[in-house]
């Protein structure tokens, strides 16, 4: 099956991102979120990201007025019903994609492919709220942030999810502009099985006073050629996010390596999200950046 119209679940900074990726490709594009307001941002978010792109040449004036053309803004389900592939980026929260899933299984075409950008929940787990024959056509999608620049998708299949619908998923993450990598259905795929660790023990470096903020960022970029360090990419991903992560992972596997470690759950209790919130490991309150002042011991 040739994938022509693609839907977008969700209008915040990954569901924005998808959605900007797949108008730029070609594809003609609608976006769900709960208001006009909330996929409003999105799209000025989108516009934002376009304008750098125009800025720098990297696209043309005329492919700015295509991608905005192709994208369509809206709060009903029904609009999504006769997308050839329907791209979940809401909340990180199992009960609501359940419920989501379930509603659109009920009005979208037979042949609808559904796929979720979950980073750490279980495809499988939100396949099992559809239908049988929906079942085969479930996989994931899993972008990584920022999607317009970073030119990864992973995609995952079940045990369940048929071979041919997982074929067109592959060339459609080709046909986004984005290299396709094969996972199976276990948590974290392939990215967050080797970053999460690297992410966490970077912090537990810090506890342990191996090093300083800025100098364990430093040693791995300058040292590993990394474009930022694991600290700078907690704040970038999300403190709170890391260690929602990072607690999944844990559940899953009871390995002490995807334990959050007791810093990172005492600044998510602090409000110390990340960029996000201002704060983390830095504070981008101001200019330039200095590590946020910390009590270690
Ligand atoms: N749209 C368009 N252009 C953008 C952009 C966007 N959203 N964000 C950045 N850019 C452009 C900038 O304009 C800039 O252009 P220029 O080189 O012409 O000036 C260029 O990208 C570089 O940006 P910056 O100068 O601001 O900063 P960097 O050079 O540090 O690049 C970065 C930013 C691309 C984010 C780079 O630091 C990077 O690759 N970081 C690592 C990101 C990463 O690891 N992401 C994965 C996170 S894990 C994840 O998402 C999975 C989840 O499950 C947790």
């Amino acid at each position: 099956m040739e994938i022509k119209k693609v839907g977008v679940l969700g209008c915040g900074l990954m569901g924005a991102g998808i959605a900007q990726t797949a108008a730029s490709a070609g594809f003609e594009t609608t976006v769900r979120e709960v208001s006009e307001e909330l996929w409003q941002k999105g799209f000025a978010a989108i516009e934002k990201s376009l304008e750098r792109f125009a800025a720098k040449g990297t696209i043309t004036p005329e492919q700015q007025k295509q991608t905005r053309d192709r994208l369509f803004g809206t709060t009903s389900f029904d609009d999504l019903a006769d997308c050839d592939i329907i791209i979940e980026a809401i909340i990180e929260n199992l009960g609501e994609k359940q419920t989501t899933y379930r509603q659109l299984d009920a009005i979208c075409k037979p042949e609808t492919i559904f796929a979720s950008n979950t980073s750490s929940l279980s495809i499988t787990e939100m396949m099992a709220a559809t239908s049988q024959k929906r079942q085969q056509r479930f996989i994931g999608m899993h972008f990584f942030n920022p999607v317009p620049l970073m030119k990864l998708v992973e995609v995952v299949r079940t045990i369940l999810t048929a071979p041919d619908v997982y074929e067109d998923s592959v060339a459609f993450g080709k046909n986004l502009g984005k290299v396709p990598v094969r996972a199976s259905d276990k948590t974290g795929f392939i990215v967050n099985r080797l970053l999460v660790p690297y992410m966490l023990d970077s912090i537990r470096a810090l506890e342990e006073g191996v090093g300083s903020v800025v100098d364990i960022d430093n040693a791995m970029k300058l040292g590993c050629g990394y474009p930022m360090g694991p600290l700078t990419l907690g704040d970038f991903v999300g403190l709170d996010t890391t260690y929602y992560i990072a607690e999944i992972m844990f559940n899953e596997f009871r390995e002490k390596r995807f334990a959050p470690p007791p810093l990172l759950k005492r600044m998510v209790m602090a409000g110390l999200y990340g960029r996000k919130s201002g704060r983390g490991f830095y504070d981008y309150t101001k200019d330039p950046k200095n590590p946020t002042p910390m009590n270690l011991v």
